[in-house]
């Protein structure tokens, strides 16, 4: 056995699936996908073969043939709870492809099932988020960035439904008895009222960008290769569309500043509240939270965020989690370009500080686990979604950012150009990216000490706070709050969220009850419809004792299942008094079935840690 990735059974000895035709039918009513799956390896293989799944039942698996034969296969007897379960194949001589048909489970950690009364169109809805290792838990593969795929997908769905998918969308067309290869009997797979959307991903993509919807989702075109999808009808589409309207603008700075936008198209799909992301990259089809529709900078923010990783991230994939900075780190680095040229300096220099202040956050969060706080830490038996934190994104950033200072902008960017026409489509490590740095920029390793970047805890000494009159100014208002000051109307006269989110997370944490209400009193910040805003405000004030917004952080709880939001506000409560463990207990259990499966958990871990 020859590991490639501490978080998958792929076995590096061995040839790896290299493109998968899936075919889905959806059961709405059992929450179940009934599917089936040929797989083609990427050179022919005899005898046992790995692959990662997790809650799957298999039915059969059988040679590639018109006469198919059955081919032994075994699922391990207990799932691992970091990796799942390994299912072992025994393939005939010189296997190039093989099928498997399967089931998911209502459990499927990478599935949310809506029923109708959850969604705004009253129709069933459901959506998948894959990263970092949850596509196991929809068909068998192997589930490591380290192996790429192309994939056709097939998914049966009521006629009322549409779908969505990470790939090409083909076409939406009656289902065929010859379609299904097993996922359910002809007369399911045909039934009346069903429908089949069909797409295919030519270009090879690591499992985890692997992605679909199916619900009541309408769209409106934002230009000649964007267009958003939502569901909840014309008013949503109308505001998406509004809110949306910069992004083939944004695209194209991209492509001034990175080289060619290689995915086609760049569309939108706003997801249903529960999302548990800000947003996923997934190829030609990012999912968004509704949460980034609100009419100001930090919704572009979003977007140039996972328009960048069209470039740094999906065309350059991360090896293994172990390296995932590399793909949030450059991804961080470059969503500041784009934000800097369509927002301007100081917009790109105040998310900067946000930044800076969120790593140095890690710091404290990780001070008893420090191997968390290194750029590549070690993961083997680690679940990536507990550790999950801005130390790449943020030390990646900072490391980029210090290249670009010791050689220069315009060296930089022509470097960062070569970088990725150099490894498009291929999926590196931490080494290969400092074997590329090292030739392309010759002593840099005399200028900056890239082991200790690399392979040291904590902050490195030049990294650098952003310099800027903004961020300054807020900082400075920060800080004059524990003296009793509040800001002035006129000092907060054009704030919009991401300046109240900056000043919030630097008041010192230590303030008393009497100061946040006189704060909120002043600017509402515990009523804002600003998502971060508001739970910036509800994590200082949960600490103070101070029960008067036990509401409000009741009804955020249960309106929103960002994870970035779930984690402060239930971390800020299991840390207090038995009063605020008991909230949350009682938030939890009515809201979970709200959540979806990998927010559920991420909640119900901390929730242990502190009971
Ligand atoms: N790829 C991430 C989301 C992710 C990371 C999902 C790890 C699962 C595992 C995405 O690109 C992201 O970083 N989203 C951020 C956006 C923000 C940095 C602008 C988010 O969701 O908050
Ligand atoms: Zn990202």
């Amino acid at each position: 056995m020859a590991p490639v990735d501490p978080h998958s059974y792929t076995d590096g000895a061995h040839p790896v699936v290299s493109r998968a035709a899936l075919a889905f039918y959806l059961d709405f009513a059992a929450s179940t996908i009934h599917a089936s799956a040929l797989l083609t390896l990427s050179a022919p293989h005899s005898g046992d073969l790995l692959l990662d799944t997790r809650a799957l039942t298999v039915h059969s698996a059988s040679t590639d043939a018109d006469t198919p034969e059955p081919i032994p296969f075994s699922l391990a007897a207990a799932p691992d709870p970091v990796l799942g379960t390994a299912l072992t194949l025994t393939l005939p001589p010189d296997t190039v492809s093989f099928r498997l048909t399967f089931s998911t489970s209502p459990a499927a950690s990478a599935l949310q099932w809506l029923a109708p009364p959850q969604t705004a169109s009253a129709q069933p809805f459901v959506f998948s988020q894959c990263q970092s290792i949850h596509a196991r838990s929809i068909f068998p593969c192997h589930d490591t960035p380290a192996a790429r795929i192309t994939f056709s997908l097939l998914l049966n769905v009521p006629e009322q439904l549409s779908a969505v998918a990470s790939a090409r969308h083909v076409a939406r067309r009656d289902p065929l008895p010859s379609d299904h290869r097993g996922a359910c009997d002809d007369e399911q797979w045909c039934a009346p009222g069903r429908i089949v959307e069909e797409f295919q991903m030519e270009q090879s993509v690591p499992p985890y960008l692997f992605a679909f919807a199916a619900g009541g989702i309408g769209s409106r075109d934002l230009g000649p290769r964007t267009r958003v999808y939502a569901e909840g009808g014309d008013k949503v589409l109308d505001e998406a569309a509004r809110e949306f309207a910069g992004v083939e603008e944004m695209v194209k700075v991209g492509e001034g500043l990175f080289g060619p936008y290689e995915w086609e198209r760049f569309d939108l799909l706003v997801l249903p509240p529960s999302f548990p992301y800000g947003g996923m990259e997934n190829p030609r089809m990012v999912f968004l939270t509704p949460t980034v529709i609100k009419g100001d900078a930090a919704g572009a923010q979003v977007v140039a965020h996972e328009l960048a990783h069209s470039w740094t991230g999906n065309l350059i994939t991360n090896k293994t989690n172990e390296d995932f900075w590399l793909n949030e780190g450059f991804t961080t680095y470059a969503e500041r370009r784009i934000v800097e040229v369509v927002q301007g300096e100081e917009r790109a220099a105040l998310n900067m500080g946000i930044g800076w202040r969120g790593l140095n956050r890690m710091m404290e969060r990780f001070k008893d686990n420090m191997e968390f706080t290194k750029l590549k830490p070690k993961m083997a038996g680690i679940d990536p979604d507990d550790v999950y934190s801005e130390v790449p994104y943020e030390k990646g950033f900072q490391f980029l950012w210090r290249i670009e200072r010791e050689i220069g902008r315009p060296a930089f960017d022509e470097f960062l150009k070569k970088y990725i026409a150099t490894f498009k489509f291929q999926s590196i490590d931490t080494e290969t990216f400092l074997e590329f740095l090292k030739t392309n920029v010759p002593g840099i390793e005399n200028q900056i000490d890239l082991n200790l970047w690399v392979e040291g805890t904590g902050i490195p000494p030049d990294a650098m706070e952003p310099d800027s009159a903004t961020y300054k100014k807020i900082c400075s208002l920060a800080a004059e709050f524990k003296s009793g000051k509040l800001p002035s109307e006129d000092e907060v006269a054009n704030w919009s969220g991401q300046e109240w989110e900056l000043y919030l997370e630097n008041l010192p944490t230590d303030v008393e009850a009497s100061q946040v209400t006189a704060l909120d009193e002043r600017y509402k910040l515990s009523e804002s419809r600003d998502y971060e805003v508001k739970v910036a405000f509800l994590q200082l004030a949960i600490p103070t004792g101070c029960k008067c917004y036990f509401n409000e952080v009741e009804k955020c709880l249960k309106q929103v299942g960002r994870m970035k939001y779930l984690r402060p506000l239930y971390s800020s409560l299991a840390k207090c008094s038995s009063e605020e463990k008991m909230l949350a207990q009682r938030i939890f259990s009515e809201a979970q079935e709200f959540y979806h499966p990998i927010a559920r958990s991420v909640a119900e871990a901390i929730l242990s840690k502190h009971s």
